[in-house]
């Protein structure tokens, strides 16, 4: 291949690709497909043997020689989170595709030890933190871009949230809890999680960076396990019209290895295409409420 010819494809191979939620559903079939391109990979784990074992898969999958690095981190601390990027910046020399893709439904009402709801610490304060620690590293890269797993779940909010109530112990609370509180409050940072991507591209405008999130479909992973025998016979009829974990993972696959990503930054996808999400996920003023809400919550500026 000619110097000329490597420069017109956004190849994977050799670049570095730092992903959480690798260890199950979506985020293990990314990370075959990107050792199968000959990516370089980072994978954020909370579970050390977990890591361990998806790594001696990946290399035995894949006949040339790659660089899996282990990252362990509790997504829901972000004390961890500092912690864990603290060491990625000192192992990585580059980073090239950052995939924020972990994600969790907690249908009880439980809080981090930095006092935030679960779910939406995992899903969406997290690849906040660690996105924003990351972002002069991924300067760095010739062109980097950053992927976040959001969902068609974005749609079951209609009025924004509620900025006086940040950790929704309500809709844990009475009849809420089994009118769907729970369920509301995952699709709450599925919205934040496009909201997030657009400020985010906005605020990279004219940067090596593009910003991308996706919606995967229904998949077939072990998403919704931790709560409970009732949430796990659901899904098990719900996998029965699920797609497979490589499905949902085909758009991210493809987002990373785009060509041509302009025009297309801060944009939410599924399907290969870039789709329209809900109206008040692309209210710019939303987002930017949204942005600074989350700056306090993990009190950024103190960085
Ligand atoms: N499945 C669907 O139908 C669907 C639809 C739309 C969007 N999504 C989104 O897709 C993403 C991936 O979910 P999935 O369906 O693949 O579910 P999954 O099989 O349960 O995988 C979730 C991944 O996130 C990791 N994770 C969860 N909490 C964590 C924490 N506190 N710290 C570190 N890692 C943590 C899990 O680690 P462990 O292996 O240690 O548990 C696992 O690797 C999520 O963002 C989800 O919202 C899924």
């Amino acid at each position: 291949m000619t110097d000329k010819t490597i420069k017109k494809e956004w190849n994977l191979q050799n670049k570095y690709v730092l992903i959480t939620g690798a260890t199950s559903g979506i985020g293990l079939a990314a990370a075959k497909a990107f050792a199968a391109r000959c990516a370089n990979l980072g994978i954020i784990a909370r579970n050390q043997s977990k890591a361990e074992e998806i790594s001696t898969l990946l290399r035995m999958q894949t006949k040339k020689p790659m660089k899996i690095d282990i990252f362990i981190a509790d997504l829901s601390s972000q004390r961890s989170i500092r912690e864990v990027t603290a060491q990625i910046l000192e192992k990585c020399p580059r980073i090239d595709v950052l995939v924020n893709n972990a994600g969790a439904l907690y249908d009880t009402f439980q809080k981090t030890e930095e006092g935030v709801e679960m779910t939406w610490a995992v899903n969406h304060l997290a690849p906040f933190l660690l996105t924003s620690l990351l972002l002069d590293h991924l300067k760095e890269s010739e062109s980097a871009r950053i992927i976040n797993t959001a969902s068609h779940g974005h749609k079951m909010i209609k009025k924004g949230f509620d900025f006086d109530n940040v950790n929704g112990e309500h809709l844990y609370k009475g009849m809420k809890k089994y009118l769907g509180g729970p369920t509301i409050r995952y699709a709450q940072t599925k919205l934040a999680n496009i909201l997030f991507t657009a400020e985010l591209a906005r605020r990279l405008e004219g940067s090596n960076i593009t910003v991308f999130c996706f919606d995967p479909g229904l998949v077939a992973t072990n998403f919704n396990q931790n709560n409970g025998l009732m949430a796990k016979s659901t899904m098990a009829v719900m996998n029965l019209f699920s797609r497979t974990p490589e499905k949902g993972a085909d758009t991210l696959v493809w987002l990373a290895e785009l060509k041509d990503t302009s025009n297309l930054n801060g944009q939410y996808f599924a399907d290969r295409q870039q789709k329209a999400p809900t109206e008040l996920a692309t209210d710019k003023e939303l987002a930017r409420i949204l942005w600074n809400m989350s700056e306090e919550q993990v009190q950024l500026s103190k960085i």
